[in-house]
């Protein structure tokens, strides 16, 4: 009955399980997993948000496949504060990322082609690339004071059918930024082959050092795709907008813009009211990220002082984004930890497995946690070695 790309293993695994059994008991819970940022205390400008949403114009219907000019001169407008000149003409606004993703798969690979894509990072391809008949292979990045690409690795992975090239600037969760030695490498393996680097960059803007990290976006080297979206930049997941910036040399980039506007014209999927508010949502983003970069700091500070009063876990050097690692003891798997330590301390964080960690001995935890849940959830976590 059913297509075979749709044949998944929907059985929840032990986290879940014991997850929905922790809530259904009403057990207090310290969820060091958070990532919807509208749950997190963070004060929003609500009747700027809402007036936003207001705008007469939403009553009238004037498709364009890549979506409003008014809002693509927003997205421009962000960039030019990256230092970027983008014209809106290479922009395309999408609903999410996850369909910037899917808009780029569509228009490289056949079914069967591959895509190379980080390990560890976050799951969010892998049911992406089913759908579209993709192939994902994964390419290490490597832990050593710092994460990196392992280029060796990664061009070990390249085959003739490798379409793109995945990179999360920064990383989810390693909070690695690409460096620029690192994107000339890139170009290098995409130029010579013939492949695309998909640049995913929602945490962009959340950098612990004052220099602002490259963005794939300035990137005119190969044929890039840089994506991102209000759901992390502004701290707005709800208004479900994003975009898919396209950059490259011009033989490439203006037919890739051409068929990518016709599967955009065909779904037509950004509705008008947000993409009017699009420009306003940008300005808006200051306030939030000011709120989110403090509480980042905040929670790395309390996490360094409990840890440096005892030497059995440490954490990995962050240079961005909403996450921190943990390297603790290995005493079991990761997973396994991770019920125990919901069970035992009402504590819930992501095994590294989840981020396909390759080895036990690395759980995840959320910087943007509340306050207080992050300094007990820490506490009773380090309290377990
Ligand atoms: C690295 C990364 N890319 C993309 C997304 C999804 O972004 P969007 O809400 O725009 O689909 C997430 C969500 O957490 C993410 O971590």
């Amino acid at each position: 009955m059913f297509a075979e790309r749709t044949n998944w293993n929907l059985k929840s695994n032990h986290l879940s399980e014991a997850l929905a059994q922790h809530r259904a008991a009403n057990k207090l819970l310290l969820d060091l997993t958070v990532s919807n940022p509208t749950e997190c205390g963070f004060l929003y400008d609500r009747g700027s948000i809402l007036q936003a949403l207001a705008n007469p114009a939403s009553l009238s219907y004037n498709p364009e496949p890549k979506g409003m000019l008014s809002a693509r001169e927003g997205i421009d407008e962000y960039y030019s504060t990256h230092g970027i000149a983008i014209p809106p003409e290479n922009v395309i606004l999408t609903t999410s990322t996850s369909e910037a993703y899917s808009f780029t798969f569509r228009i490289l690979c056949s079914p069967g082609d591959q895509v190379l894509i980080p390990e560890p990072s976050y799951p969010l391809c892998s049911f992406l690339a089913d759908i579209h008949d993709v192939k994902l292979v994964s390419y290490p990045l490597l832990y050593d004071h710092a994460w990196q690409i392992d280029f060796h690795a990664l061009q070990q992975a390249v085959t003739p059918r490798t379409r793109g090239i995945i990179v999360v600037n920064p990383n989810n969760p390693t909070g690695h930024f690409c460096k620029a030695d690192e994107i000339q490498k890139l170009n290098e393996v995409c130029s010579s082959s013939r492949i695309a680097i998909i640049a995913d960059e929602v945490f962009l803007d959340f950098h612990l050092e004052t220099k602002r990290p490259p963005s794939f976006a300035a990137n005119n080297t190969s044929l890039t795709f840089t994506m991102s979206g209000l759901s992390k930049i502004a701290g707005l997941p709800q208004m479900k907008a994003a975009w898919l910036l396209t950059s490259g040399p011009e033989e490439l980039k203006a037919p890739a813009l051409s068929r990518l506007e016709v599967i955009a014209d065909t779904f037509l999927s950004t509705n008008t009211p947000i993409q009017l508010a699009i420009p306003r949502f940008l300005e808006l983003r200051h306030g939030f990220q000011n709120q989110l970069m403090a509480r980042i700091r905040r929670n790395l500070a309390k996490l360094d002082a409990q840890l440096a009063a005892q030497s059995s876990c440490s954490r990995l050097e962050v240079e961005g984004g909403w996450y921190t690692v943990l390297r603790v003891p290995v005493t079991r798997p990761d997973e396994d930890l991770a019920v125990e330590l919901l069970n035992t301390q009402g504590i819930y964080v992501h095994p590294g497995h989840f981020y396909d960690f390759p080895a036990d001995g690395y759980l995840i935890v959320s910087l943007i946690t509340p306050a207080e849940s992050f300094d007990e959830g820490i506490r009773r976590l380090l309290s377990v070695f």
